[in-house]
């Protein structure tokens, strides 16, 4: 029997955009997705015990099943072999929270731990990504990268393909943040390529977005490594526009996010791929954070209180 676990995280500026180069910034959270493999006689048996938004599994089984083919295959093992696999632990299985990146590198730690494989968290890394490829399709890499290191962390895809670019950032204090979900199940690999469509068809309007992208995780980094929670807030704000421009936020994010301003958060925005999935909300305390619940609460909305700048392996 092998056992592994991987973070989740939450993106603080530039999802999608790091898909195509520009530099983001992601946090682990203090919530993990764990994973028991063990050498079965007869098939690919996944028993996924999360706690999950409404579909989310049915929605992500067969993109589940390729991406551990894709992860066994990576690892030099037949990607028919025979395995029971048990999913859990406290990350929710609500989209934009990087649970299928968290639960690819649990599967792969856990794979390499029954087949001592003895992997890096280099090469763990490495099999998630290709795992991350059934979800995501062109993956830039963020979440996994979230899921097997945690921490704090600036990341830049190397578009030629070579190595990315991750550096660790510093911050004083672990940071609080509330969580608000949809409750929509989004198929990240579907909203990926709609960005990516869009902007071949409208360089115009895409080119100036994807420069303000840039600057705003610039600024972002400056900003959280000063400790500057407003500041922070105020760029989080200005990456949520830019995100409803390149037509990846929704109605009930939206909402989410006017509702988490109104009680008092720095910032809001969406994170992840959008589309439905998850907001983050900046608070800065308990207060803050509580009030939010209450109104997220009071509306109809799941939501997760938790920290950043915390969780790291
Ligand atoms: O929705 P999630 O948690 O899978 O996050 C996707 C993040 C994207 O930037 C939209 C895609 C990626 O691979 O970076």
């Amino acid at each position: 029997m092998g056992k592994g676990s991987g973070y989740g995280k939450v993106i603080l500026f530039g999802e999608h955009f790091v898909v195509h180069g520009v530099p983001g910034i992601v946090s682990a959270i203090d919530s993990s997705n764990d994973a028991i493999v063990t050498k079965a006689k007869k098939g690919l048996n996944v028993k996924d015990e999360r706690k999950a938004a409404k579909g989310y599994s049915q929605e992500k089984r067969l993109q589940q099943i390729e991406s551990i083919e894709r992860m066994l295959k990576a690892m030099n093992l037949d990607p028919k072999t025979a395995l029971d696999i048990w999913v859990g632990g406290s990350l929710p299985g609500f989209s934009g929270l990087g649970a299928s990146a968290a639960s690819s590198v649990a599967i792969a730690r856990a794979v390499s731990e029954e087949f001592n494989l003895n992997l890096s968290n280099e090469q763990i890394n490495a099999v998630a990504y290709e795992g991350e490829k059934a979800y995501a399709g062109n993956p830039s890499g963020i979440d996994n990268t979230a899921a097997t290191y945690g921490g704090f962390m600036w990341f830049k895809k190397n578009p030629a393909g070579g190595q990315d670019l991750v550096e660790r950032l510093k911050v004083y204090r672990p940071i609080e943040i509330v969580i608000g979900s949809t409750g929509k199940v989004a198929n990240t690999k579907a909203m990926v390529e709609g960005v990516a469509e869009r902007k071949r068809k409208d360089p115009k309007k895409y080119d100036p977005l994807f420069k303000q992208a840039e600057n705003i995780a610039v600024a972002g980094r400056k900003a959280l490594e000063a400790g500057d929670l407003k500041k922070v807030g105020d760029l989080m704000n200005e990456n949520h526009r830019i995100l409803q421009e390149i037509g990846v936020s929704s109605k009930e994010l939206d909402q989410l996010v006017e509702i988490a301003r109104k009680q008092g958060a720095f910032g809001a925005k969406l994170t992840g791929g959008g589309g439905g999935g998850c907001m983050i909300a900046l608070t800065g305390g308990k207060e803050v954070s509580g009030k939010i619940v209450g109104a997220f609460k009071g509306a109809g909305f799941e939501y997760l209180m938790t920290k950043i700048g915390v969780a790291t392996h």
